[in-house]
């Protein structure tokens, strides 16, 4: 009896859940229709009999309510109607790129607080870029470029936290553009009608995001001309009563004489500053280097010529020297290395690298840092603290060489490349298949570096996990390279660093945590199976990153879809332990930090994955 009871309960229970369930989804379907009715041009061709909208082409449904809707270029014509889209409370993608929908931005858009993508390119939108959408907690991406919006960019951008992408490009925006003290990585307002200066922190984004205004400013030309902000200050007068009793002839005077000092003082200023910038710009050479060079030939004389540092410190002796952390590998000096032929190696998010090969025969790989952001005393401590990293995995700091215009790091020299290029590079040219058990070592070998520069204390990390950082030596064994540079590198040197490791919660990449770390090396390890870039750009499109594209087809197919056919093609059917290591990598790029696992945990699993492989030497002897 009381058994009968409860069951009853627990399934009324399960029906007022399930009813809440469909209610939101009838009400996601209510909203879809409305749209479907209001735009005009090339019809829906939703089955509106279905009961659910989750079939509907460009919908997708997650746990029973619409959480993306995807229409680009579809042809849709007219304005969005309120209660539309604005209705999808649990929306989080949202894309109608390349439609030719006009009128205003909905106002009811500003429910969808859990919008992260929001695609509306190539319409005909009009009115004002609406401020709500800043407001927005979950926003990742906004893209209203080529659209006919206009008015000013509203003021409270920076509300929007987690905001990396923001394009405004060819509107019809005019105003300036306000203070973005939050960390863009793209960014563009190029052919729009903005003037005034450009903000200091949007300064290091390319010409081209700003082309087509009447704006100054760093990339563009200094601003000239009277400054805006301090209006020469008025004379003073010995007493209000005079002041009020001047002749006009006087304030004639007084005026020119203020107008033409301060306009000494600007062209002073202006002077000054030119100076110093032609300064700063003669400084670096070239960076477009594309042919195999010369280092010497790169590197500024003065470097060369061990000018003793003016600014040196109390010891009286801060080196212009190479500062070696090991000598096992043998003995150069400054001179040496610049006169050693070396051939660029490729150009990364911290700097160009190079290999350096002496007559004697040694090689080493050469890094040439850009964008520096810390003083001499910090980067040198942080070197210290790098150069006294050793682990079988990680690619040796051989030594470094710090000068104003010039830091170079040098590290032992791995003959295999990167795991970027083998993965993604030519794979014709009789190149050895990376087969399963070279790839279980390769991951492995990489989280036992990682493992080992988290456990030197909880804030180190390595801040820059991707498979142009994983170097492979001659018997393929990784060598994690790039480690802790991040704190001491500009996070505006690279405004395009999205890159498809980076964890979710990341905001600056100077400050990327244990638990980003994680996320990175996992999309690391799906890239390892998969064979596919996360940087690929359709993948990238509409933010469909590696862990949700593997996530939505492993929900749906057998997950061996998603493998990589060169893995495949030698391995036997399903094996158990390639599921595992992707079932691991999945992981690790969880949503929210504290989901994932720790480095030390990762590393166990694969250990666990690559010893209990068939017969598979472990590659790794340490
Ligand atoms: C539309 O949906 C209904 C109900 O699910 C189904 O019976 C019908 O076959 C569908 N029509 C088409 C053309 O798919
Ligand atoms: C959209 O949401 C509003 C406010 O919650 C509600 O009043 C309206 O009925 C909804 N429209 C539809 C079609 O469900
Ligand atoms: C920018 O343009 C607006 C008109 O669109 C004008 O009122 C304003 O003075 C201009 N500002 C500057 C700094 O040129
Ligand atoms: C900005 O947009 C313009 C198109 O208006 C494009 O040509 C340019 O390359 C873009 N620049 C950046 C940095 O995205």
């Amino acid at each position: 009896m009381s058994r009968s009871i409860s069951i009853s309960f627990f399934s009324s229970i399960f029906f007022l859940y399930l009813a809440s369930v469909t209610s939101d989804l009838d009400s996601d379907r209510r909203a879809l229709l409305i749209l479907r009715t209001s735009v005009r041009g090339r019809t829906l061709l939703w089955n509106t009999t279905a009961s659910s909208p989750c079939d509907w082409h460009g919908v997708h449904c997650d746990a029973g309510r619409v959480t993306a809707l995807r229409l680009p270029g579809t042809g849709l014509l007219g304005s969005l109607p309120p209660g539309g889209i604005g209705n999808l409370t649990q929306l989080q993608t949202l894309s109608l790129r390349f439609n030719s929908l006009s009128g205003p931005i909905p106002s009811d858009f500003s429910g969808l607080v859990l919008l992260r993508y929001l695609y509306l390119q190539g319409n005909a939108f009009s009115g004002e870029v609406p401020s709500y959408l800043f407001a927005l907690p979950n926003l990742i991406r906004i893209n209203l470029g080529e659209n006919r919006l206009s008015g000013r960019i509203p003021g409270n951008v920076n509300s929007a936290a987690r905001l990396v992408t923001l394009y405004l490009e060819r509107n019809q925006l005019s105003g300036s553009i306000p203070q973005i003290t939050i960390a863009l990585q793209q960014f563009n307002v190029s052919s729009n009608r903005l003037n005034g200066s450009i903000p200091d922190s949007l300064s290091g984004f390319p010409v081209t995001a700003f082309q087509g205004n009447t704006l100054c400013g760093k990339p563009l030309s200094p601003c000239q001309g009277v400054s805006p902000t301090s209006p020469p200050s008025p004379p003073s007068p010995s007493g209000k009563k005079d002041s009020d009793k001047l002749s006009t002839g006087a304030i004639v005077g007084i005026v020119i004489g203020c107008v033409v000092g301060l306009l000494l003082l600007l062209l002073l200023l202006f002077c000054l500053c030119r100076k110093r910038k032609t300064e700063e710009n003669n400084a670096p050479p070239p960076r477009n280097v594309e042919a195999p060079v010369v280092v010497a030939a790169a590197v500024p004389k003065e470097t060369a010529a061990n000018v003793p540092s003016p600014a040196a410190g109390s010891s009286g002796a801060v080196s212009k020297e190479l500062i070696f952390f090991v000598k096992s590998f043998g003995e150069f000096d400054m001179d040496g290395l610049l006169k050693a032929s070396a051939e660029v190696l490729g150009k990364g998010t911290v700097g160009s690298s190079y290999k350096a090969s002496f007559d004697h025969g040694l090689v080493v790989a050469v890094k040439r840092l850009r964008d520096v952001v810390v003083p001499e005393k910090d980067f040198r401590e942080r070197l210290e603290v790098l150069g006294s990293m050793s682990h079988p995995n990680l690619v040796t700091l051989i030594a470094y060489y710090f000068s104003r215009d010039e830091k170079l790091l040098v590290f032992e020299y791995m003959s295999r490349g990167s795991l970027s290029a083998l993965l993604h590079g030519n794979k014709g040219n009789g190149r050895t298949p990376l087969n399963w058990e070279t790839r279980a070592g390769i991951a492995l070998g990489a989280a036992r570096a990682i493992s080992y520069l988290h456990s030197r204390d909880s804030t180190t990390s390595h801040g820059n996990i991707k498979s142009s950082n994983i170097l492979l030596s001659n018997s393929y064994e990784a060598k994690v390279s790039d480690y802790g540079l991040a704190p001491i590198i500009s996070s505006t040197s690279a405004p395009n660093r999205i890159d498809g490791y980076r964890a979710p919660e990341v905001t600056d990449a100077r400050k990327i945590s244990q638990k980003a770390d994680v996320y990175s090396f996992g999309v690391l390890i799906l890239e390892l199976l998969t064979g596919k870039s996360p940087t690929h750009q359709q993948l990238n499109e509409e933010g469909v990153d590696l862990p949700r594209w593997v996530q939505s087809i492993t929900e749906q197919q057998s997950p061996s879809v998603v493998f990589d056919p060169e893995l495949t093609r030698y391995e036997s059917e399903g094996n158990e332990n390639i599921i595992r290591l992707l079932k691991i990598g999945m992981s690790c790029t969880a949503q929210y930090p504290d989901s994932r696992p720790t480095m030390a945990d990762v590393t166990r699993l694969i250990e666990e994955v690559s010893h209990s492989s068939s017969g598979s030497p472990n590659p790794v002897s340490d």
